[in-house]
């Protein structure tokens, strides 16, 4: 893990009876951090408080050594936010919006930087003076970007960034956010469902769930961790595929089956049952086995198991 910007130390938030944190530790570190986690595990509302939009009930929340809720504004003035829902004046074009938010922010509001940035997330000129009621949703998405990234900032968190994208759009807005990392050193903390991207971008993962962390670390922590982890898959190669495919969709371990190319990606829940039962089904229909290989873990499977382990 790179230089921690940023930490959660046993933050506990509630919403009347409803506890949204609960006891949450975290680091945010120099580079792009990954915030995964289900459907109310907690994440807008870490985003929130690391804004210092709302008030821990215990614990504390620090971004640049400084505490969020005491020093909100000094924190907003070095973090840029693209939130989960985007709210815009469809009424203005797309630079009058960024003009705005400079002048609210305290950015400065000087025509040629601000079309300089527009530029800079792929809007270009022809957009910069249409109504942002007519934008696409990608170009919304760009837009939201720009004003995040107005004033400079060190850190900019995304909410869910690439949600209502084509597959296309979200793999530019990615690229987007490696180019800036890299070329203007500026560090992300990145709260998505699509992993497989986050996977191919992300420095430092953040998993959590129910308001607690699961497990933190670089790709290679989380995977290795998931090796203890009951979910495995597999890659067999085996001829005639059909026929071996529809006796595994019978047994009760396989979790998951795909046909892919000349090969079946099997994943279960328990490898040293799959181990035995493969040959035993194999010669049940007189097939031949060329390939039997497992499979590292991905990040989805390492979310899928840890979410769904006991008390977790
Ligand atoms: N303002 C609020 N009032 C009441 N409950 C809230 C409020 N904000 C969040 N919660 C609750 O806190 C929990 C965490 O919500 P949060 O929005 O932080 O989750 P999330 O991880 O961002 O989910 P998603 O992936 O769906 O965006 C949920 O149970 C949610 O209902
Ligand atoms: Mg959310």
């Amino acid at each position: 893990m790179g230089e921690v910007i940023g930490e959660f130390k046993s933050v506990t938030k509630r919403f009347g009876s409803a506890v949204a944190l609960d006891g949450l530790n975290l680091k945010i570190c120099r580079g792009i951090n990954g915030l995964i986690g289900p459907n109310g595990a907690g994440k807008t509302t870490a985003i929130r408080l690391s804004l210092g939009l709302i008030k821990p009930d215990a614990g504390c929340a620090e971004l640049f050594g400084l505490d969020c809720w005491n020093n909100s504004l000094a924190i907003r003035g070095r973090v840029g936010v693209l939130y989960e829902k985007l709210a815009f004046y469809d009424n203005l074009s797309g630079l009058e919006q960024l003009r705005l938010m400079a002048k609210l922010k305290g950015a400065s509001d000087s025509v040629v930087k601000l079309r300089k940035l527009l530029c800079l997330v792929e809007l270009d000129e022809s957009a910069h003076g249409r109504r942002v009621g007519g934008y696409s949703a990608g170009m919304r998405q760009r837009l939201g970007l720009a004003q995040a990234l107005l004033g400079k900032p060190e850190l900019v968190i995304l909410d869910e960034p690439t949600a209502n994208l084509d597959p296309l759009n979200r793999a530019k807005i990615l690229d987007l956010v490696v180019f800036l990392s890299r070329e203007h050193g500026i560090s992300f903390l990145i709260s998505s469902h699509i992993l497989p991207e986050l996977e191919k971008v992300c420095d430092n993962f953040i998993l959590m769930n129910k308001g607690k962390l699961l497990r933190q670390g670089v790709l290679e922590q989380m995977l290795d961790k998931s090796s203890l982890l009951s979910v495995v898959k597999f890659v067999v190669r085996v001829q005639p595929i059909e026929a071996v495919a529809a006796l595994l969709g019978d047994e009760g371990y396989v979790e998951d089956l795909l046909v892919i190319d000349d090969s079946l990606h099997v994943t279960v829940k328990d490898a040293t049952l799959f181990k035995q039962r493969l040959p035993l089904l194999v010669g049940q229909v007189g097939a031949s086995l060329d390939e039997v290989r497992m499979v590292r873990s991905d990040l989805e499977s390492v979310f899928k198991s840890a979410v769904t382990e006991k008390g977790a």
